[in-house]
């Protein structure tokens, strides 16, 4: 068995409404399409895994929760075939309204010790609109299912910035994700997607001034109850940041399975057809890229610095055997105060994480490597 770990992302395309607003590879959930996805599922990932011990696997979506107890479990049995260890993050997404206690049952069964929960709002006005209504009573029972059965490791899903949204309903919806007392939360502002209903319907969006202003609000309000704000959108409590979505921006490889899934292996990055019926059919591949030395290295630096912990030096000189601060112009940044340089770390000023992407831009087109020779060794 190789030594080398690796992260495992699964693709489950199937849904029981269809939001609105959502752009992700989906389609309605029928019990035989599932099965024949499986099985294609199945025989894609006997032939290309390598027996990697996994470091994270997530089951993510569409929505893994609403397939049946049945085909939940074939989903369970095919996971089984990766090689784990005790330290292994296993997560699954799901829709609050599947969480029930058989579910749970079977997801213990199995292993799985993340939960990962879309919610969006609680408030009733808002999720009427995103078509996906459920009380606030019965959120929280739903989670609190999951921790009696001592599943602690929870995220909740929030968006912000709805339209129409008010600053008073995020500030309601706060205190109620605050009130759930999960370990982590994963925010996103509403993005007006192509090919959805809001998009055919030319909804309007909330300005850019209400986004800053609700971003910032959700920072601080998060940060003073005790939540890392440890990525970009991502705040946990200590010990529950995920594994999986570091990997991602750590620039790990990773496995992508199913339709639609990207993938960073071996060097080559890429993403299947969102073609379901080609991919039943064992025509999964999308495109692919192999990616040049120059593109890992600015991989390595737009997903690094989405972390509040942000780049290593060391890594970079480790994996590209360059100064990382002879090849991007840091410097002018670093004096300005947006970036900061704390031992072996360069790092985005928590303030600028709402305008990175300025940011980032300028940083890539900085690029420039040394000749060799110049190069320095730590
Ligand atoms: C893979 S999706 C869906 C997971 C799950 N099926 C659900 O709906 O709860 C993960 C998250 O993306 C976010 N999302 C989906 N569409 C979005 C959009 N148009 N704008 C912002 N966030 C979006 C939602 O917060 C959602 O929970
Ligand atoms: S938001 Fe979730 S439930 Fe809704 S269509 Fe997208 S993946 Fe499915």
């Amino acid at each position: 068995m190789m030594s080398r770990k690796i992260s495992v992302y699964i693709h489950i395309p199937f849904c029981k409404n269809i939001c609105p607003y959502c752009d992700f590879c989906k389609v309605f959930y029928r019990e035989k399409l599932c099965n024949d996805y499986l099985e294609a599922l199945e025989k894609e990932i006997k032939k290309y895994y390598q027996q990697e011990v996994c470091k994270t696997i997530y089951l993510g979506g569409g929505t893994p929760s609403c397939l049946s107890p049945v085909a939940l479990e074939k989903l369970f049995k095919i996971v089984s075939f990766f090689q784990k260890n005790s330290h292994t993050e296993y997560t699954i997404e799901c829709n609050i309204e599947d969480i029930n206690e058989d579910k749970i049952k079977l997801f213990q069964k199995y292993g799985v010790n993340r939960i990962s929960i879309g919610i969006q709002t609680s408030i009733p006005r808002l999720q009427q609109l995103l078509e996906r209504e459920i009380s606030k009573e019965e959120i929280k029972r739903r989670i609190d299912l999951c921790k009696h059965a001592n599943i602690q490791n929870i995220n909740v899903d929030l968006m912000y910035a709805l339209p129409s949204e008010t600053k008073e309903e995020l500030e309601k919806d706060i205190d109620f994700f605050l009130s759930l007392n999960v370990p982590h939360i994963s925010t996103y502002s509403f993005m007006l997607e192509p090919h959805t209903k809001f998009s055919l319907q030319k909804i309007e969006l909330a300005s850019e001034e209400v986004d800053a202003s609700m971003y910032e609000y959700i920072c601080t309000i998060l940060k003073k109850n005790g939540y890392f704000h440890y990525e970009v959108s991502n705040f946990a409590k200590e010990g529950f940041q995920s594994s999986h979505n570091l990997s991602y921006w750590n620039h790990d490889e990773y496995y992508g399975f199913g339709v639609g899934a990207a993938f960073y292996y071996k060097g080559k990055r890429g993403s299947h057809t969102r073609n379901l019926t080609a991919y039943i059919q064992g025509n999964a591949m999308g495109h692919v890229s192999v990616l040049t030395q120059e593109e890992k290295m600015d991989y390595f630096l737009l997903l690094g610095l989405r972390k509040r912990e942000g780049i290593s030096k060391k890594r970079f000189q480790k994996e590209f055997s360059y100064d990382i601060k002879k090849v991007y112009s840091f410097d002018s940044w670093i004096q300005k105060g947006v970036l900061q340089e704390e031992g072996d770390f360069i790092y985005l000023n928590e303030s600028y994480f709402y305008v990175m992407n300025t940011i980032l831009v300028d940083l890539l087109y900085s690029r420039k490597i040394p000749e060799k020779g110049l190069q320095t060794f730590v």
